[in-house]
């Protein structure tokens, strides 16, 4: 899938893990000496039309659960969950945005979620997960106006890949119906048709992975 829209993929994780068809390269997210290398090697390739940020982290065994109610909140969950989803992403931002074209469109994406958005909460708990995916929805905002700026034909989103079948929300899957648990193949096929329809007036906003605008 990756290859055959683009004329060259790389797919970064901590891990390093491997997807055909890409160039494949390991790297810790908050390390900024290991994202500047990574930016110098992907920016010598070329300028870079999309960044997709797919990384993320809602729970890690029993000391890091979403929480459900104020009387859980911990330093350490903040901590983990703020620098996988906002710092992170954030700081991919800084090392990527430079190396996105001035005037030829491209798109920062970073997967986001319904649940950070502040308008539509209406269950309350995830404190720690929801926080950091409002934060990264302001961040996403505010890199849209300053590339509106350097780099008007640069978009800037966050997306919602709706309920995905995945570890992250294993837990949390009771009450969806079927044809609303996508699979992975599902889901991305959906958000990169979203990220081709994507308008310059979109920069700044999230979206679902039907295209629907998720409010602020
Ligand atoms: N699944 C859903 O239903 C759903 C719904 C709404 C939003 N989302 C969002 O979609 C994104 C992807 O979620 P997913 O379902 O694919 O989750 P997942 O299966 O748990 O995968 C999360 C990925 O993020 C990586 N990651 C976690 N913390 C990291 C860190 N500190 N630094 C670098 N990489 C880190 C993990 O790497 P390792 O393999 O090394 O652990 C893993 O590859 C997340 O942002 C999530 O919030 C998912």
């Amino acid at each position: 899938m990756a290859s055959g829209r683009y004329a060259r993929v790389f797919a970064v994780s901590r891990s390093g893990a491997v997807i055909d068809g890409a160039d494949n390269r390991q790297a810790e997210f908050t390390d900024e000496a290991q994202l500047a290398a990574l930016a110098g090697e992907i920016g010598a390739a070329g300028p870079v039309t999309l960044c997709l940020v797919a990384s993320g982290l809602l729970s890690d065994g029993p000391d890091l659960q979403p929480e459900k109610t104020y009387r859980s909140l911990s330093l350490d969950a903040f901590e983990r969950v703020f620098a996988a989803n906002t710092i992170a992403p954030a700081l991919i931002a800084k090392h990527m945005l430079p190396l996105m074209p001035k005037a030829e469109r491209s798109v920062f994406a970073a997967l986001s979620a319904r649940v950070g958005s502040i308008s539509d909460n209406r269950l309350g708990g995830w404190h720690a997960y929801r926080a950091s995916k409002a934060a990264l929805n302001m961040l996403i905002r505010n890199f849209a106006i300053e590339q509106a700026r350097r780099a008007p034909a640069n978009i800037c989103v966050g997306l919602n890949p709706g309920t995905v079948d995945t570890g992250l929300s294993k837990a949390f899957q009771g009450g969806v119906p079927g044809d609303k648990l996508f699979t992975p193949q599902q889901s991305a096929g959906y958000l990169l048709g979203v990220i081709d329809s994507l308008k310059a007036e979109d920069s700044g906003k999230c979206f679902d992975w039907a295209g629907q605008e998720v409010p602020a």
